[in-house]
């Protein structure tokens, strides 16, 4: 499979990134940056460090840097760490992101390999959005892009940074509603999903001591993670967010989807709440109506998920 990942690392990025790289089905073509868990300087930088320390080969091209329209909101260093990486003291990048922005990139991927594209974003969607604004044609052109973000309210979750909003859709509302809207097939991988997928401390304990130093630098980075949601949420351990999506990509039969017209909505006190409509049920002509029919993560084998994960990190 031929991937692209866009992403923010962050610390959950981090580990998808090294999921992505270790999982035999994936060939990764490029990673693109996006502003979300740190400034676009910081996680392009991040991004750099993790292809250096564990010889990621792929490209990284660096994407924007603030959403398409709201405002840029300070990074969440009490999730990610002021570093993004948890605070580990990561060793700098000795290279540098190509000159080539990311949404060009994306655009001149899927236009060179037609058909052939798996487009995984684990960030805001700032980057997908441009690349389509730039050349509207890739849409009949991907083979799939995998998102993770927002939350259609299965298994009781409906936001995390509002009561209806998850982070990588509020932080760029805009983006995702053109992301969502757009004639190409998107898989929705939301909080319905990767709230139940948590890794929890002795599983976690196991891969990092088989994995060597992937598995000592995860085990790092994930102890400011894993403060924040045992504080917040009082989980003995973490979601597996990102990984999730990466999952998804490579076991789609491990999800059940729901399908339906999905949007983000842009403003007001439910900024970010992804709303999926089934095709179904039949409602006056609206903002749905013409909305392509996008698939929705609602529900995992989370114990699958992690064992999937384990399996690959800890492969001899
Ligand atoms: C998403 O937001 C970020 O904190 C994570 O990296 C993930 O992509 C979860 O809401
Ligand atoms: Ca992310």
């Amino acid at each position: 499979m031929k991937v692209i990942i866009d992403t923010d690392p962050g610390i959950d990025d981090a580990m998808a990134l090294l999921f992505a790289h270790y999982a035999n089905d994936i060939e990764l073509l490029g990673i693109t940056t996006v502003f979300g868990n740190g400034t676009i300087d910081t996680v392009t930088q991040n991004t750099l460090t993790i292809c250096e320390q564990f010889q990621i080969n792929a490209p990284v091209h660096q994407g924007a840097g603030a959403p398409l329209q709201v405002a840029v909101d300070p990074p969440p260093a009490f999730v990610h760490g002021n570093d993004g990486l948890g605070d580990i003291d990561a060793p700098k990048p000795k290279g540098a992101a190509r000159n080539q922005s990311a949404a060009n990139f994306i655009v001149e991927t899927i236009l060179k390999h037609p058909n052939e594209i798996t487009v995984i974003g684990i960030g805001r969607l700032t980057n997908l959005a441009i690349a389509l604004q730039q050349h509207p044609a890739i849409a009949q052109l991907v083979k799939k892009v995998v998102i993770m973000g927002g939350a259609l309210g299965s298994n009781a979750h409906t936001g995390n940074v509002t009561p209806v909003a998850e982070a990588n859709i509020y932080g760029d509302p805009h983006a995702a509603d053109q992301v969502l809207t757009a004639p190409w097939p998107v898989t929705l991988v939301g909080l319905d999903v990767t709230m139940q997928c948590i890794m929890h401390r002795p599983q976690l304990q196991k891969i990092c001591s088989a994995a060597g130093a992937a598995g000592r630098f995860m085990w790092a980075i994930s102890r400011h993670f894993e403060s924040f949601y045992s504080a917040s949420r009082g989980i003995n351990g973490f979601p597996m967010h990102d990984t999730c999506a990466i999952a998804y990509a490579l076991a789609p039969h491990l999800f059940t989807t729901q399908s339906g017209a999905i949007r983000a909505v842009t403003q007001g006190i439910s900024r970010g709440q992804t709303i999926m409509v089934s095709p179904d049920r039949k409602f006056p002509a609206g903002a749905w109506t013409d909305a392509p029919i996008q698939q929705g993560c609602i529900d995992i084998d989370a114990a699958a998920v992690l064992n999937l994960f384990q399996r690959v990190l800890t492969r001899p």
